[in-house]
């Protein structure tokens, strides 16, 4: 099948295959580029929260209260707006009392999920949103579903939310008078897999059920995230959206980039070809059709697009890196999650309407990560300097874009050569983003701008000498933004010569 869909791609390709055509209508302006699409995923899984982010106040590695320097100033420069914790699978076995009150009393856990290691319960909810202060972000969190309550959730939100009563009490005896702000609330995690192994009619129930008790403060607001599909489990939203939109303001999807023949995860993160690069590029891009798909289905019941596509999980899953501990899922990072993450960028703004948040897997140290620690070293992977790049783009005004792009195939993957996207910033300069999924050939892009009055472009690149580059502790830093000078704006027409295997941010001034 696939390789008819291949022979049929290619047999409707143009001749000059690498080349790209472009039209910006920056004439006709879309929906906002929410920030919270540059929302973070930072889970109690391997080294995500301890050691990565939490050392501990003792610790030699510099820190604030726990919190090494480092990566949150690394964290903090990205404006990461949004941290979705305790989990993913984790939260849906988290009880948040046990992670509350005197450190040395709280009770140690296994982490039945990831690696059967112990869970000091060190990081609990304080620890968390002194996380979300020091890195200026908002929370997002994710409430137990699967073997709690909706007692013992209705009581955590009290407890972080609510300026008075017993609980707002033992908050402040605990160091924190004031409520916190829980803007985002997960009603559970993966209902259908970790969660809880429940049917899509049994998981709406639930939902609308544990939805009923989470309630806001006078003046404020909650908005409910419900566990929403795996992948193209487009019945599962369906069933969710019609059973449960009165409760709910967001329904989840979550879809991992996985090459290798999909699950379980085989592909090494480092070690592969040029067909492991297109396999992977080929994955990411579905998800361009996986929210297409869903967001019909929600379109069906909610035309008014008020309840929010939110993709919070996404990024590369490849087999955990060699000699790491089982269940950390820890992985390397290379020029290919580059691409990858400038994919999923660009296919959020052809989607802004709907997808309003979105959270890449994960923050630190645990699969597509943005920074990774060794000991008191870090370092920032390509996927971080991506999202420098695109940090722009946050609340700008997306503007539609026709891309007439020729095929990359490598084997049997099969995909547009180009990946792109256009937002005006917030500062009003218009930025347009390109990727060359080619690891072999230059791409020549020919934009009309329709709407922009600009002379010149100017920005930068990120590429390398090798699809596997990578940023490592003792190697240095091969995968880093360049200053690029391949662009030029003349008579309305932006030209670009892309580099081969590049990921490309302009400014048009
Ligand atoms: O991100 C790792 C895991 O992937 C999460 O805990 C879970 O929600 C998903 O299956």
């Amino acid at each position: 099948m696939r390789a008819l869909l291949a022979a049929l791609l290619l047999a409707a390709a143009p001749a000059a295959a690498q080349d790209t055509t472009v039209t910006v209508h920056a004439d006709r302006p879309g929906p906002t580029y929410d920030r919270r699409i540059f929302t973070q995923f930072a889970e109690h899984l391997g080294n995500g929260i301890y050691g990565g982010l939490w050392v501990g106040e003792k610790s030699k590695i510099a820190n604030v209260r726990g919190y090494r320097k480092d990566v949150i100033g690394a964290l903090k420069a990205l404006g990461v707006p949004v941290i979705r914790w305790p989990g993913g699978c984790f939260a849906d076995e988290y009880h948040w009392r046990e992670g509350v009150g005197p450190r040395a009393k709280r009770p140690v856990k296994i982490n039945t999920h990831w690696g059967g290691v112990t869970e000091p319960n060190t990081v609990g909810t304080h620890e968390f949103f002194d996380l979300a202060e020091q890195i200026g972000a908002e929370a997002y969190v994710a409430g137990n579903v699967g073997n709690g309550t909706p007692q013992e959730m209705a009581e955590w939100v009290e407890y972080m939310t609510s300026p008075a009563g017993t609980l707002a009490e033992e908050r402040a005896k605990n160091g924190r008078k004031a409520p916190w702000k829980v803007p985002y609330f997960g009603v559970g995690n993966e209902l259908w897999g970790c969660g809880g192994n429940m049917r899509a009619e049994y998981a709406a129930d639930v939902t609308r059920r544990y939805a009923t008790f989470i309630k806001a403060p006078a003046g404020t607001r909650i908005l409910k995230i419900a566990a929403g599909a795996n992948v193209d489990d487009y019945k599962w939203t369906e069933t969710l959206i019609r059973e449960a939109s009165g409760q709910i303001d967001a329904l989840s999807l979550h879809y991992y980039t996985i090459p290798g023949g999909g699950w379980p995860p085989r592909a090494s993160a480092t070690d592969f070809d040029e067909a492991g690069w297109a396999d992977t590029l080929a994955q990411a891009w579905r998800i361009d059709d996986l929210i297409t798909r869903h967001t019909a289905v929600m379109d069906k019941y909610d035309p008014q697009k008020r309840i929010w596509l939110a993709v919070d999980e996404w990024g590369t899953w490849f087999a955990q890196d060699p000699g790491t501990t089982p269940g950390f899922l820890r992985q390397q990072n290379t020029l290919r999650d580059a691409l990858v993450a400038a994919i999923h960028l660009n296919v959020f703004a052809k989607h802004a309407d709907r997808v309003k948040l979105s959270a890449i897997a994960q923050m630190v140290n645990v699969l597509q990560a943005m920074v990774l620690t060794d000991g008191a070293k870090m370092v920032l992977t390509p996927t971080y300097h991506v999202f420098m790049m695109y940090k722009p783009y946050m609340d700008g005004t997306v503007l539609p874009i026709d891309v007439k792009a020729g095929w990359y195939n490598k084997d049997q993957f099969v995909m547009p050569a180009v990946s792109a996207s256009a937002v005006r910033g917030k500062d009003g300069v218009v930025r347009v983003a390109l990727a060359n999924m080619d690891p072999n050939r230059p791409n020549t892009v020919s934009a009309t701008l329709a709407g922009v009055t600009a002379t010149a472009a100017t920005g930068q690149v990120l590429t390398a000498d090798a699809i596997n580059a990578r940023n490592d502790f003792d190697a240095g830093d091969r995968v880093v933004p360049r200053a690029f000078t391949g662009a030029q704006v003349a008579n309305g027409t932006l030209t670009v010569t892309l580099p081969a295997k590049s990921v490309v941010m302009l400014e048009l001034r």
